[in-house]
């Protein structure tokens, strides 16, 4: 195992929601994204998922049972959406971030709205 640049895994990448697996955490994996537009509204039952920006602005729509809100996350900021909570993330603009949940976790969980053309629905692709 080598020392593993997030630029550089940035760069060798241009889909957007799709993330690439950069190295793993016991049973976590350590993704990164390149996002921009709407996600679709999901639940992760069975797990938190964490949050790193790592450039641009990322927004996470909350149903929570106080009801909906927003958080936006700056650059440099980091979220944790607990399980159970469906979210909504949204970029207004071209983003990185770095997300970080076990291992086979699915990006659209375990329940959720019909998948966009511009959503990949998968559990991280190795980097190439
Ligand atoms: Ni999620």
């Amino acid at each position: 195992m080598d020392p593993i640049s997030l630029s550089a895994a940035l760069a060798s990448f241009t889909e957007r929601w799709s993330p690439r697996i950069v190295t793993t955490v016991n049973d976590y994996d350590v993704r990164v994204a390149k996002v921009e537009g709407e996600h679709l509204w999901h639940v992760h039952d069975l797990t938190d998922e964490f949050f790193l920006v790592l450039e641009g602005e990322l927004h996470i729509s909350l149903r929570e049972t106080e009801g909906e809100r927003t958080v936006v996350l700056p650059k440099g900021s980091v979220f944790t959406v607990p399980r159970g909570t469906e979210h909504k993330p949204y970029a207004p603009e071209a983003t990185a971030i770095l997300v970080f949940e076990p291992t086979g976790t699915l990006t659209v969980g375990d329940r959720h709205d019909e998948v966009p053309d511009h959503v990949d629905a998968t559990t991280g692709h190795a980097l190439s």
